[in-house]
């Protein structure tokens, strides 16, 4: 099966939310990028609503509906959002650690905290119960530790932390270490029939190694679209970036 392509529309909101004016639309976004063939729309609510606001979820859940693809809320375990959430009833949510004074979400969920597990727990628990068969993904390293700590949840799909690999492929470091550690997560994860799902920093380029093995049966951009976008435009961006991702297995 080919894998899914998630187009994180994040930084669309960052350029409207430079100026402060009613552009570029969200909604027009969204649109493209599904005319173009992208599989889901996927939005980080921050805290800081640094980029996506409150009222850019119904709409561009609007947007998703009439596709009838689904639409990925990236969000921390943080009361205020989760209500936002409950309201919202998104199909799927990727949970994921925030800090306000981080760039870009910087690492997985680190469930081997207590803490954190306990959180991330009763933050699933809540989202199942108030939203009918919603689907939780969460953004982890490829650790097979916390990889253990995540068949423990009531989860759907764990997102991968692809961050150093695609920094790694762009310094043209060697790749092996992380293609091995992949593929005994893939196996692990698939072996108990959770979701395997990539993020963070790839790229047309970065993300072919990755189809290829047929690792992972979704992948989540937005950085690199958006920049390649004010080169190639949204549409022919997603469209070429889709074909990269019919080249794996
Ligand atoms: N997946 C998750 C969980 C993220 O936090 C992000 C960044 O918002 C992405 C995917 C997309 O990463 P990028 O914008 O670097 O492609």
């Amino acid at each position: 099966m080919k894998p899914r392509l998630g187009v994180n529309i994040d930084h669309i909101a960052t350029l409207r939310q430079a100026r402060g004016e009613g552009y570029p639309s969200l909604v027009d976004a969204a649109h493209i990028v599904l005319d173009a063939g992208a599989d889901q729309i996927t939005i980080h609510l921050r805290e800081d609503r640094r980029h996506i606001q409150d009222y850019d979820v119904p709409a561009i859940k609007l947007v998703t509906q009439k596709f009838g693809v689904p639409l990925n809320l990236e969000m921390g375990a943080n009361d205020e959002i989760l209500e936002i959430a409950l309201e919202s009833k998104p199909e799927w949510i990727c949970l994921v650690p925030e800090k306000r004074e981080e760039l870009t979400t910087e690492g997985g969920l680190n469930l081997l905290d207590d803490n954190v597990f306990k959180k991330i727990r009763i933050c699933c628990t809540k989202l199942k119960a108030g939203i009918e068969n919603v689907k939780i993904s969460l953004f982890v390293e490829s650790n097979m530790e916390i990889l253990q700590k995540a068949k423990e949840l009531p989860i759907d799909a764990v997102e991968i932390h692809t961050g150093d690999y695609a920094r790694a492929f762009n310094s043209q470091d060697d790749l092996d270490i992380y293609l091995e550690d992949f593929a005994k997560a893939a196996k692990y994860m698939e072996e108990n029939k959770i979701g395997f799902h990539a993020g963070h920093g790839l790229t047309d380029k970065s993300v072919i190694p990755l189809v290829e093995q047929g690792y992972f049966v979704e992948y989540n951009i937005g950085h690199w679209i958006i920049c390649q976008s004010v080169f190639k435009g949204l549409d022919k961006t997603v469209a070429s970036l889709k074909k990269n991702l019919t080249k794996g297995k």
